[in-house]
């Protein structure tokens, strides 16, 4: 372990590091090589999904080795009730996606329905191709059936912070991903 990684465990309220930054990063430059080749000469679009894939979908950015742009949505979520969840758009693309190829650029597939929702709305936008990137799959509590084209990682059911995902908005600067050692109801000390 990294003395950063070891320094940022004894003043987060970390229990355990799942994916190292080392990890994270060889992963995100594999994905990036793959997706450089499958996209060759093609007009590709990353739509990045704010904020949990902001740093996962820049990183990609950064290593893909073909012409891209890169544009981020922002969705909100209302749950109803327990098993029904209304998706909203809040902040919409700035370009046209006809005839591009949009890879949506997703920090972590749970229920799937978040992915449901923007792959119809884009894909009504009469695209070259629609297909889906997420760093993290935890298709244990999966409700929707979608097609993930490129995954990182598979996750058990543990919540997961780090590398821009959250717990109420902290933990995104961390530069691995980790469970937190604290329940829901618990003030955690803010670190310093
Ligand atoms: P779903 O696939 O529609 O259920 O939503 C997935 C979204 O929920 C992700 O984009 C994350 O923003 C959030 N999410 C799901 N699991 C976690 C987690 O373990 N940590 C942080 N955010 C999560
Ligand atoms: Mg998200």
């Amino acid at each position: 372990m990294s003395i950063q990684a070891a320094d940022l465990i004894r003043r987060y309220p970390i229990r355990q590091i799942v994916l190292s930054e080392e990890e994270i990063r060889n992963r995100v430059q594999t994905l990036a090589r793959e997706i450089s080749q499958d996209y060759r000469g093609g007009d590709l679009l990353l739509v990045g999904i704010l904020k949990g894939a902001q740093i996962f979908a820049t990183d990609l950015l950064r290593h893909l080795s073909i012409p891209a742009q890169l544009e981020f949505v922002s969705i909100s979520r209302y749950r109803r009730s327990p098993e029904v969840k209304e998706v909203q758009i809040t902040q919409d693309l700035q370009s046209e996606v006809a005839l591009k190829d949009v890879l949506i650029v997703e920090d972590i597939v749970d229920t799937g329905l978040t992915l449901n929702f923007l792959v119809k709305l884009f894909a009504a936008r009469k695209p070259a191709s629609v297909r889906i990137c997420s760093l993290l799959d935890r298709p244990a509590l999966r409700l929707a059936e979608i097609p993930l084209s490129y995954v990182g990682f598979d996750v058990s059911e543990d919540f997961l912070v780090g590398y821009g995902l959250d717990y109420q908005e902290r933990f995104r600067n961390l530069p691995f991903i980790a469970t937190l050692d604290f329940d829901d109801s618990a003030v955690y000390p803010v670190p310093n």
